[in-house]
């Protein structure tokens, strides 16, 4: 029995994905390191510092911790003037109707992301009053595939995990919902979940798993 629905942000309910790789790209590109769309793929719900340290790979030389969190910053400089740019129109396909739809349902819905910029985006797209929780990258201290995102989205609004479902594109999050004994649906072909969806558009969350 499914009480609430916990969502991941980047890629689910709002597309950022591009918004991350340009500012990857450019940061990247400033200090001649080697970057392209599918090393972006690699950083999808990891952590941006655990996302820097994926970047630098590729790197020709060290970074010390004091330069590691420059390049971190510079990148989220740069992925905040295109975040302030978002609106509305980038929800993703079919978020917004299956949430109106668990909502009208009265299945609780939160947010469970990584990042630390999730309160802007909200804001950006109109949804910041919208979740009756929102767990993010400022209120953890273990990043994904760590279950503590989700657990605290479910301790908020005061329901056991098996009764949560998780709603995820990356392989990390369903890992993540997985080690919190949560249900998992993948969209985007994100591996090892419970329930499968190519994207929300196509895909009935509250009629297909919840009901
Ligand atoms: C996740 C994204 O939601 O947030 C990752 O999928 C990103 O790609 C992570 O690295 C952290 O984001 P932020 O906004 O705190 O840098
Ligand atoms: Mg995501």
């Amino acid at each position: 029995m499914i009480k609430a629905v916990l969502f991941d942000l980047d890629g689910v309910i709002v597309s950022t994905d591009h918004c991350h790789y340009r500012a990857w790209k450019r940061m990247a590109d400033e200090e001649g390191i080697y970057f392209d769309e599918k090393i972006n793929d690699r950083l999808r719900g990891v952590s941006r510092m655990a996302s820097l340290e994926i970047v630098l790979e590729r790197a020709t030389r060290a970074y010390t911790d004091d330069e590691k969190k420059e390049l971190a910053e510079r990148k989220n400089g740069y992925y905040r003037e295109l975040i302030s740019e978002l609106t509305p129109a980038d929800l993703l396909p079919g978020a917004m109707e299956n949430l109106n739809k668990l909502k009208d349902n009265g299945i609780l819905v939160a947010v469970g992301s990584s990042s630390k910029n999730t309160p802007i985006i909200l804001r950006q797209i109109g949804l910041d009053a919208f979740f009756d929780a929102v767990s993010d990258g400022n209120n953890i201290t273990r990043s994904k595939p760590d279950p503590e995102v989700f657990l605290k989205a479910a301790e908020m609004l005061g329901v056991p995990p098996a009764e949560c479902l998780v709603v995820e594109d990356a392989d990390a999050g369903i890992e993540a919902g997985r080690r919190g004994g949560m249900k998992t649906l993948s969209v985007k072909g994100a591996a090892g979940a419970d329930y499968f969806a190519p994207d929300l558009s196509s895909f009935d969350i509250y009629e297909k798993i919840v009901r």
